[in-house]
């Protein structure tokens, strides 16, 4: 599918990362390797996210080079050579002729000639950013590249003397999502918020876990995501308590909740959405307490989000309901305060309120500067998941709670007043669940 982003929005991101590199320096970036899934078969391929938001360019065995102050052009593409016999088989290739025309790159090369031109661009520059300690076989290959320069001081040649990681400069970019990227995070939410609504729908007695997660990829696939951005959640009863639980095989039983994590990728960008909801279209009375504590928890976090506010705040406004709410339902005893201080919800709330959410799903960004949390500005995109989890083995607490899950997630983007929901496309409240569910 086409990308949506302007492709003169990758050429400025190249000249904002230039404009903040070093003088003298250079910035070298591969593209995802591919990975074998078993024996011929390769995984699908994803591209290398930080590679995604400086080219859109999606093949791999690709290297981008940024040179500021390159007289032959600065933004420099090494990629695959067009070849009408490989393409038969894989299909199309852009070639380093088509990385200019259509991509807006300065200078292309075919990426076998790599070895023969880089170390002649590293030469005489300063500093070189690369992604330090990610891929050791990339380490290796920039450590080649090196000592080819090295070899030829004597002849006069300029090795350089600094090897910094590209992500400092490149993450905080990343962080300050542009208005083409909240166009393409409301698009999969929006997706995604349908595969919820569809699974909801769909939810019955008799079926399977994996039966819902069929549902939810079937509305992704519908429109044109074809991959999620995380394996998808399924856990019905107990299995709810589980946070990352993945396996998805059980049966759903009347009687009990079923928690969906689960979020479409859309040109690269996650959605993750959670939502927890009734097999039998109805909440029991305790299922019903503890939703009311997480949804409440989850409108102070959001109420939270907004400029000028910290990082921080929305998951401290949700502590705080979640765990009036446990003592209000005997779940824990004390004052707010000392259960705060002591961390006694800890045993029901083990996980932070959020992340940053983009092209990763717990998106790169600094949470805090320095010692102090991050202040929240504009385009900034997080998740905002408060839950309860009431483990089966949990003898402290009256049987008629144990194996409770329940986690209540959206996506939102801060905006000048306050911040938007990408997600709120599915219900979440008692009421409009259970409507959604009788339809
Ligand atoms: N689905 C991953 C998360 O919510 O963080
Ligand atoms: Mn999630
Ligand atoms: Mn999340």
């Amino acid at each position: 599918m086409a990308v949506t982003i302007p492709v003169k929005e990758f050429a400025e991101r190249r000249r904002k990362l230039m404009d903040r590199m070093a003088p003298d320096s250079i910035a070298i970036l591969p593209a995802a390797p591919e990975r074998v899934r078993n024996r011929d078969v390769l995984h699908p391929f994803r591209q290398d996210s930080d590679f995604q938001y400086l080219t859109g360019f999606g093949e791999p065995e690709a290297v981008l080079a940024l040179i500021p102050g390159r007289e032959h052009g600065e933004a420099v593409l090494f990629c695959k050579e067009r070849n009408p016999e490989k393409e038969l088989w894989d299909g199309f290739l852009v070639g380093p002729e088509g990385a200019i025309e259509r991509y807006g790159f300065d200078d292309a090369f075919p990426i076998a000639d790599i070895d023969d031109i880089l170390p002649g661009m590293i030469e005489g520059r300063s500093r070189v950013y690369y992604p330090l300690g990610k891929d050791p076989a990339f380490d290796n290959r920039v450590m080649d590249w090196l000592k080819v320069i090295r070899s030829k001081v004597r002849s006069g040649a300029h090795p350089p003397g600094e090897l910094v990681a590209l992500e400092h400069l490149l993450h905080d970019m990343r962080l300050y999502k542009s208005a083409a990227e909240i166009k393409v995070m409301a698009k999969a939410g929006q997706i995604s918020a349908e595969a919820h609504c569809r699974a909801m729908k769909r939810a019955r007695q008799g079926g399977y876990e994996y039966n819902l997660e069929a549902e939810l990829i079937h509305t992704f696939m519908e429109h044109s995501a074809r991959s999620t951005a995380y394996p998808s959640i399924v856990g019905g009863g107990a299995n709810g308590c589980i946070l990352h639980y993945i396996e998805n095989a059980a049966p759903l039983k009347d009687g009990d909740l079923v928690l969906i994590d689960a979020g479409c990728e859309l040109e690269c960008y996650a959605s993750d959405i959670t939502r927890t909801f009734p097999v039998s279209g109805k909440f029991s009375p305790e299922q019903k307490a503890l939703y009311e504590v997480v949804l409440a928890a989850q409108y102070a976090a959001i109420d939270a989000v907004k400029p000028d506010n910290h990082w921080n705040q929305p998951h401290e406004a949700a502590l705080r309901v979640l765990t009036q709410g446990l003592i209000d339902l005997g779940l824990l005893a004390g004052t707010l305060d000392d259960a705060l201080a002591n961390e006694s919800y800890k045993p029901f709330f083990m996980h932070r309120t959020g992340h940053w959410l983009g092209l990763d799903v717990h998106d790169v960004g600094d949470y805090k500067v320095g010692d102090a949390w991050r202040v929240l500005e504009p385009g900034m995109a997080l998740t905002v998941e408060p839950g309860l989890y009431i483990a089966p083995d949990n003898t402290d607490v009256e049987p008629r709670w144990r194996g409770i899950g329940i986690r209540i997630e959206d996506d939102v983007v801060v905006t000048k007043e306050g911040c938007r929901n990408l997600t709120e496309g599915v219900p979440k409240t008692i009421a409009d669940i259970e409507a959604l569910m009788a339809d």
